[in-house]
């Protein structure tokens, strides 16, 4: 396969495109990436050598750019998105470009171009939000995105099955779960209490702390997507999920346990608007059809990441220490 890997500078798609290639060592991947506040080429180290990599900077935006590299590829995986939803709610803009009109310029060039597959990563998010008593998410579930960021994810889903329907354009879609593992930019929930308290500071927990996120380790997630790449069914959706719904200060209380510490550590800030109360995903069609579920045991992935943040401090700290400071301390306050 030649893959087209959008986004793949960031936190999932730089880990698929490791794990990838060494589980495809014959296969090629060009990866197109914006390198926004959230893209890393130090993510990318261990592969920038490899003659079947190649990386380009670029916005999926551009129609003559990404219309141009689909011609040297057969399939896409589109990855690239923004993604954080506390950055949606103070401005929904670079939101709606990237993850709606990018992924509409991404199919136009995919079908101009007679690509033989068009892989979208979409989110567990668009979804909505779940009682505590709900069924967890599946691949019938109706959509109900709550905020500027799942509404624009949920929007690029429509039109990729729209391009399915209308044009026939071979796609597969997969709905995952809260992903965490190395590589993780510090500002989604683990990262930044590990970090924080790598640091000495004290983690904020949203609201009361017990909204609930289905975790899943990132390698499960992208064996999950190289197994629908080669066996998914055309047009199909697959939801996946990690089997480990926690509340926000059960990971609190397990991470503050990993450094020795306790409660005194932590500090209740206001709570995110619209904050979705619980995500959940069942993901039997996978496991069903494909024989795939998630294999890293949550507590063991945790002290994983755990290790890999405390090994990997230069990564972070050049991270945190520049423009990503000024939207902590507008979030937060100064620290
Ligand atoms: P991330 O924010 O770490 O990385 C996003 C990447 O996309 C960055 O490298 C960024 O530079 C790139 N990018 C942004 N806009 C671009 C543009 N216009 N053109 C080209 N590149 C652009 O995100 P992530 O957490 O790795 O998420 C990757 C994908 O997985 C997203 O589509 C997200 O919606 C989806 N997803 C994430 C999770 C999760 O828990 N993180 C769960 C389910 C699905
Ligand atoms: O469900 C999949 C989604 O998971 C992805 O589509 C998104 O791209 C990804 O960002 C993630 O969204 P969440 O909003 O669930 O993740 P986040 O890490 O931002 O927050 C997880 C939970 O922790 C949520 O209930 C908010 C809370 N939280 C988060 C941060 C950053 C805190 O309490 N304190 C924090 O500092």
């Amino acid at each position: 396969m030649k893959i087209l890997v959008t986004g793949g500078a960031g936190f999932i798609g730089s880990n698929f495109i490791r794990y990838y290639l060494k589980n495809h060592p014959d296969d090629q991947i060009i990866n197109l990436d914006k390198l926004t506040y959230a893209g890393n080429l130090e993510n990318l180290k261990e592969v920038e050598k490899n003659t079947n990599y190649k990386f380009v900077k670029g916005d999926i935006c551009d129609f003559d750019l990404v219309n141009t590299l689909v011609k040297e590829v057969d399939t896409i995986i589109n990855f690239a998105a923004e993604t954080h939803v506390d950055r949606s709610i103070m401005g929904s803009e670079d939101f709606v470009k990237t993850n709606v009109e990018g992924t509409r310029v991404l199919l136009d060039a995919a079908k101009n171009n007679g690509l033989k597959r068009f892989h979208h990563i979409s989110t567990d998010e668009v979804f909505g939000s779940l009682g505590q008593k709900d069924a967890p998410f599946n691949e019938n579930t109706p959509y109900d995105p709550r905020s500027p960021y799942s509404a624009a994810k949920a929007a690029s889903d429509h039109l990729v099955r729209a391009y399915f329907h209308t044009f026939s354009l071979p796609i597969t879609i997969s709905n995952c779960s809260n992903n965490y593992g190395p590589y993780q930019f510090p500002e989604k929930l683990i990262p930044v209490f590990v970090t924080n308290l790598i640091e000495g500071k004290k983690v904020p927990v949203y609201g009361d702390g017990l909204n609930v996120r289905d975790w899943i380790f990132v390698d499960d997630h992208n064996r999950g997507v190289d197994l629908i790449l080669h066996k998914g069914k055309i047009g199909e959706t697959y939801c996946l999920g990690g089997k480990s719904e926690k509340t926000n200060l059960e990971i609190t209380n397990f991470i503050l346990n990993e450094f020795g510490k306790g409660e005194e550590m932590i500090e209740y800030v206001k709570d995110r608007a619209g904050h979705d109360r619980r995500y959940a995903i069942n993901f039997s069609k996978i496991k069903k059809e494909l024989g795939w579920e998630p294999q890293v045991k949550f507590e063991d992935g945790l002290k994983q990441t755990i290790e890999w943040y405390k090994n990997n401090q230069a990564w972070w700290k050049k991270i945190k220490s520049g423009e990503y400071k000024d939207y902590y301390q507008k979030q937060y306050g100064p620290r």
